[in-house]
């Protein structure tokens, strides 16, 4: 059975990637776009839209009925950045959204969620360096305890009420096609544009400061890949560890000083900083490669030549 999909927070960093990449697979048609705002012109052409709010759950209920959704794609959320500065209006988004959609699994109204999770699950006392998937996670950000209790939540209703939801803990996104939602990795994606626009950055975080990263394709395929995935599978339901690259701000400018030789980095630390911190250098995915196949694909100077060609052509027709 083709499954018909809502994507609810579809206009962000990565559900307007997502939402192409399953219209491409499913059909324009079967894949319903949801935010409270609109999003890109390629977005709003490409098939049905809805102004949806995430925290108002009869609504979710009315879009799911009205178009028959089996398929949700939870990505509305406030990220780590600007959430310490509205905890709770964080807490309230990030958990009442979930939980409204796992409560409309569990009356069987859809079939099958997907649900992110962050590498912000970990915490000052997780073990820093190739983090396994089962430790300790004490997160110290609204952001992070959010997104545990969510792990707990998702668990907890696959448990109790057979719910077939999958999450992946989603390391820190890079990609050109639209602006990052305000998180402790944006850095990674900000340097890109200010190399083109500027010739020069400066880092919010801290010489050596590593962390998980991933190219935006990668993070899209593995979405893709854990729903498609027999349900035997996916063994745990709380959320997979994904790893993809890790690197520091200044790997980053090596590998964009290899294109504009000239380009320099300074570094001036801000609140982020306390943020990144507390999360893993880099964490181990065995478990994504052996239950579901996964693997990543793109290098830091593949990303890199992506990054600038891409953003070059963007900032030129920009200037025209
Ligand atoms: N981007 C990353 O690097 C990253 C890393 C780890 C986890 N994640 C997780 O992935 C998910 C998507 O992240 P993103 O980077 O696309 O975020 P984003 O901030 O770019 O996009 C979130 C979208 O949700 C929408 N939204 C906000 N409040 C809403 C509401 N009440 N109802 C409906 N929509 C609402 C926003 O308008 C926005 O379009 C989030 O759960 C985030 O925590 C992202």
């Amino acid at each position: 059975m083709m499954p018909n999909i809502l994507i609810i927070g579809a206009c962000g960093q990565i559900g307007s990637e997502l939402t192409i990449a399953l219209r491409d697979k499913y059909g324009n048609d079967a894949v319903i776009a949801s935010d409270i705002r609109e999003g890109s012109q390629e977005l709003m052409e490409s098939g049905p839209f809805e102004i949806l709010d995430a925290t108002d759950s009869k609504a979710i209920a009315h879009v799911v009925e009205k178009h028959n959704i089996s398929d949700v794609y939870l990505m509305a959320a406030m990220l780590s950045a600007v959430a310490e500065k509205n905890p709770l209006k964080a807490w309230d988004l990030n958990m009442n959204s979930l939980l409204h959609v796992l409560n409309l699994a569990r009356d069987k109204k859809i079939n099958k969620i997907f649900w992110p999770s962050s590498i912000a699950v970990f915490g000052p006392t997780t073990p820093k360096n190739n983090t396994p998937q089962r430790t300790i996670m004490e997160p110290s950000t609204v952001y992070g305890i959010s997104k545990q209790a969510g792990e707990r939540w998702c668990e907890y209703y696959f448990n109790r009420y057979s719910v077939d939801v999958r999450s992946i803990r989603y390391p820190g996104l890079i990609s050109y096609k639209t602006l990052p939602g305000g998180g402790t990795t944006d850095y990674a994606v900000d340097i890109y544009h200010k190399a083109i626009t500027d010739g020069t950055y400066t880092s919010f975080l801290n010489k050596g400061t590593f962390l998980p990263m991933m190219y935006m394709d990668d993070a899209i395929n593995a979405t893709i890949n854990i729903m498609d995935a027999d349900t035997k599978d996916i063994k745990i339901r709380s959320s997979y560890n994904l790893s993809g690259i890790s690197f520091a701000p200044e790997d980053v400018a090596s590998s964009i000083q290899n294109h504009i030789s000239d380009f320099t980095l300074t570094f001036n630390p801000d609140f982020r900083q306390d943020i990144a911190d507390t999360w893993p250098n880099s964490v181990n995915d065995t478990d994504a490669q052996n239950d579901w196949g996964w693997s990543s694909k793109i290098s830091l100077d593949e990303m890199t030549e992506i990054m600038l060609k891409n953003l070059k052509s963007y900032y030129k027709k920009e200037s025209l």
